[in-house]
């Protein structure tokens, strides 16, 4: 029974494990080590989620992005839990007003960019955060 439990929270489990996922449990099993609790990040190593994330949706490409970098790409997760789990974390972590008017992923979006991964994420993201228009 144990193993069965920590199976369905590792979403190793398929039917009604995958279909009662929690985008929270999600992100601290697999994102959080990284990302923190809080979203906030690691200076000079992990960039801060906080009025950040969502930035991205507002730049051309960005919206890709969030599902092509590396963390979203190769995590265990289902394409529909990823969805899931970034429309979460645009609404936790913010900006409020963009996460009001986002449009959420689908799951189909997910499937599409995941097939093609970033060749060079550092200089991908470079260009992104500087087409942010300043707050
Ligand atoms: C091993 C550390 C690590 C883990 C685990 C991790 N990330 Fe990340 N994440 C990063 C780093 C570093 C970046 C900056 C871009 C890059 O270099 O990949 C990043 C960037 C991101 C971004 C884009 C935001 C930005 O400002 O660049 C998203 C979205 C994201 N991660 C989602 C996730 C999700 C979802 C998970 C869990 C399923 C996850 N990450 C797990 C390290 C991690």
């Amino acid at each position: 029974m144990r193993l069965l439990a920590l199976l369905a929270a590792l979403g190793l489990l398929g039917g009604a494990a995958a279909a009662s996922a929690d985008p929270h449990v999600d992100y601290m099993l697999e994102c959080q080590g990284c990302h923190l609790p809080d979203g906030s990040g690691k200076p000079g190593a992990v960039p801060s989620l906080r009025d950040s994330i969502g930035r991205f949706l507002e730049v051309p490409g960005g919206r890709a992005f969030l599902v092509q970098v590396p963390g979203s790409a190769t995590s265990p997760l289902s394409d529909a839990r990823l969805a899931t789990l970034l429309n979460w974390m645009i609404r936790e972590f913010g900006p409020a007003d963009v996460a009001r008017r986002m449009r959420p992923y689908e799951v189909k979006e997910i499937a599409v960019w995941r097939a093609r991964p970033l060749v060079d994420v550092e200089t991908t993201r470079a260009a992104l955060v500087a087409r942010m228009s300043p707050r």
